[in-house]
């Protein structure tokens, strides 16, 4: 019998993740919930919103759906796991409870210092003013600082603080105005970290893991990192940084360990493990935890795994992990994302997309924010599209990428043109 699988979410990751799960031998139907129009010829896409707990739990039993992948984190946190569970269905990611590794900074610190696995010098506060005070035992001595709300927020609850005033107005938005709610209840204030930037994904099943790649985002919007943050610019993977003996270090002290901390403390990890982390002088340092794949690191990941990602994905949702071998394609991919003028800030919808349909049959494209009407597809949101390129060397495969980039079009696109740069210094 061939499997039944429902995929939530809307994005790029997820028409990545439809992308790999439809080429299945194993996949009967596969239903996105809510999907986009990219996706809609690899899947069905069901109007039911990702958060809709109830709804996608009725879908789930009515279609007697054999496994449900979770792309986006809010669900999650939701404890959608623990419905689906609670009703006996098959449901790939982690439970609320260990969705913490992603939800609360101060949790996953408090594990880290616990079971020692590497990441910075930290001490939380419940109150503005002893944070303040602490603060400035950097300042004075001229370090920065990083404040972290505790909470998520929509990845502005962090502050890479060079003195004490940006450090204190930092403490003031997360604590004092409250500007991301109740995830600013504590504060986390850490050591300022130097050295370069990888992501690494694991795959759990509560006590085993098969590990995927290391990638790297391109979270600021301009080129040369410039400008405010965004969802991610781009990606590629294995870069040459991830050396074979810094995998094996990150895999022995920070991928291992956290998953038998998790088990240890009875909050078993079961989904993806993406570590971002900072690669310093005296080795990896967790920067913090996301419980979910990346976007849009998905999009260079999928088309990098070779084996069936199904068998995958239901082993680690039914503990089986041990049983599973993944095969990886040798060289590398790289994702370059297309967005609305304006992105990260106000930006306006519903440009025609000119060009897709000239692209090479070797180029993958995936959806982010499109609409469709009468067989064309409009911007609809501030990633838009995601131009993907799978090849052995980075050199030209970042030429061939930025080839087929050209041939795509909409009124205001704008785009890094230094996504995998860094791979080639
Ligand atoms: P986080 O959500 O904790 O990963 O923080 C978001 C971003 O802030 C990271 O991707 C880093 O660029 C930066 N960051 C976080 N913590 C530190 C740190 N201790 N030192 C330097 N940069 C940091
Ligand atoms: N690319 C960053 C993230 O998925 O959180």
């Amino acid at each position: 019998m061939g499997k039944r699988v429902l995929l939530i979410g809307q994005g790029g990751r997820e028409h990545a993740l439809a992308w790999k799960i439809a080429q299945s031998p194993v996949l009967e139907k596969l239903y996105a919930a809510p999907g986009n129009p990219g996706m809609e010829e690899l899947c069905e896409c069901i109007p039911i919103d990702a958060v809709d707990m109830e709804g996608l739990l009725s879908f789930a039993l009515q279609e007697k759906i054999d496994l449900t992948v979770v792309g986006p984190e809010a669900p999650l946190m939701e404890g959608i796991v623990d419905l689906f569970g609670e009703h006996g269905l098959t449901i790939f990611g982690p439970t609320a409870a260990a969705a913490r590794l992603e939800g609360s900074k101060v949790f996953t610190k408090n594990l880290l210092k616990k079971y020692s696995i590497p990441t910075a010098e930290y001490e939380v506060f419940h109150d503005i003013e002893p944070a303040r005070e602490h603060i400035k035992t950097y300042t004075d001595s001229g370090k920065s600082i990083v404040v972290k709300a505790d909470g998520l927020a929509a990845g502005k609850g962090v502050v890479v603080a060079a003195d004490y005033q940006e450090a204190s107005q930092a403490l003031d938005a997360i604590m004092k105005d409250k500007e991301f709610g109740m995830a600013g209840d504590q504060v986390v204030i850490e050591e300022c970290l130097f050295g370069q930037e990888v992501s690494f994904f694991a795959i759990s099943d509560g006590s085993n893991y098969v590990s995927l790649l290391s990638a790297q985002d391109h979270k600021q919007v301009f080129d040369s990192d410039k400008g405010p943050n965004t969802g991610g610019m781009g990606a590629y993977c294995r870069p040459p940084i991830y050396t074979r003996e810094l995998h094996q270090q990150v895999v022995d002290q920070v991928i291992a360990p956290v998953i038998k901390a998790m088990a240890t403390e009875g909050i078993p990890y079961q989904g993806v493990l993406y570590a971002g982390l900072m690669i310093t002088e005296t080795g990896p340092k967790v920067l913090e935890f996301n419980a979910r794949f990346g976007d849009p690191e998905t999009q260079v990941l999928m088309p990098m795994i070779k084996s069936d990602i199904l068998p995958l994905l239901e082993a680690a949702a039914k503990g089986k992990l041990d049983e599973q071998e993944v095969e990886l394609e040798t060289g590398t991919c790289i994702c370059v994302v297309l967005a609305s003028g304006g992105y990260p800030g106000a930006y306006q919808k519903g440009k025609e997309i000119k060009g897709l349909d000239s692209l090479d049959p070797d180029t993958l494209i995936f959806h982010a924010g499109t609409s469709k009407k009468n067989q064309s597809f409009y911007t609809n949101g501030g990633r838009v599209l995601a131009v993907v390129r799978r090849g052995e060397d980075m050199k030209s495969l970042i030429d061939r990428v930025y080839q087929e980039v050209q041939k795509i079009s909409f009124d205001d696109m704008h785009y890094r043109r230094d996504i995998g740069k860094k791979a080639l210094v």
